[in-house]
């Protein structure tokens, strides 16, 4: 997203300090304060393997985003609403979603919109209702469209929208990679981590071939490290040599207070403010910030 050259934390200390990604870890700047916003970059957070940590990261990267006074739109784009749960909203109770957005092309965006708890972050919510598009959208014209058709009334009020994806590669999926500036693919450093990653690559590339010529993969993000075991530090130098650059330098790293946080409704950064799990998830910001 611009901004100027990370400096190694090496070259400020005088001494080598390398991450867990095995690079020298590096000091991104402050984002300068924004006066006006928009428009957004779009971002999907999209793998189609579950449980990797996409809602975990769109929620608290997007909180984190927001601290740096950035304009947040997180669009749950999942029919089992975990996005919305983890912001204290009940999927259930909800009168319209993203599906009705999708569906009727007379609602506008700030119909269904939801404040968050966290200054500057606004929430499209879902539900199970979701889960009927994709049988719907089949029949409709430029049915790969939809999501970017919907969020094109909006861009111009955020400076970033973050989109959870489910964990499949289906018509929501390809909606969410067609709306879309970037990708972030989160993995989980287990010993399935690159499997099917290929699969979501080729995926990727057929959406930037024939839909959204603008796609790319901002970053791959390791999710659930665990530094202590040689295993979880093996599947990161793995992640490192398969994705190179594309890794993120910031790793977070697994805590039982992530799902403590689904519980609250809240974002870690709320929750646990001075965690080092909130520490990682404002570091990442910073960092997709300056990417
Ligand atoms: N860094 C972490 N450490 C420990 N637990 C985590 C971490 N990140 C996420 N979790 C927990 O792991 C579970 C799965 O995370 P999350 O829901 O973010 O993954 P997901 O990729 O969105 O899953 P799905 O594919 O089902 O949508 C949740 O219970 C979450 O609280
Ligand atoms: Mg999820």
């Amino acid at each position: 997203m611009g901004g100027p050259e990370p400096l190694p934390v090496a070259s400020l200390t005088g001494g080598e300090v390398l991450g867990p990604t095995g690079r020298p870890t590096r000091v991104h700047p402050t984002p300068a304060p924004l006066y006006q916003h928009g428009p957004a970059r779009i971002v999907a957070l999209c793998n189609q393997k579950g449980g990797v940590g996409k809602t975990t990261t769109t929620i608290n990267l997007g909180a984190a985003l927001a601290e740096h006074g950035r304009r947040v739109l997180l669009v749950d784009f999942d029919p089992q609403g975990a996005l919305s749960v983890g912001l204290g909203v009940q999927p259930g109770q909800l009168d319209r979603t993203v599906y009705d957005l999708l569906m009727d092309a007379s609602l506008a965006v700030d119909d269904v919109l939801l404040k968050t708890a966290v200054a500057g972050m606004d929430l499209l919510p879902s539900n199970i209702d979701l889960s009927a598009a994709e049988v719907q959208l089949v029949n409709e014209v430029a049915r790969e469209q939809t999501l970017a058709r919907t969020l094109q009334s909006v861009v111009a009020d955020y400076d970033v929208v973050l989109i959870d994806c489910q964990p499949s590669l289906g018509l929501l999926t390809v909606n969410a990679l067609t709306a879309a500036d970037g990708v972030i693919i989160p993995l989980e450093c287990e010993y399935f981590a690159l499997r099917g990653v290929a699969l979501l690559m080729q995926t990727i590339d057929k959406v930037r071939e024939r839909l959204n010529p603008q796609l790319h993969v901002d970053g791959v993000l390791a999710t659930m490290y665990d530094g202590r075991t040689l295993h979880s530090r093996e599947v990161l130098a793995r992640v490192v040599e398969v994705f190179g650059d594309a890794v993120y330098d910031t790793v977070i790293s697994r805590t039982v207070r992530f799902p403590e946080t689904t519980v609250a409704g809240k974002p870690i950064t709320d929750y646990a403010p001075s965690s080092p799990g909130a520490t990682a998830y404002r570091t990442l910001a910073l960092e997709v910030l300056a990417r």
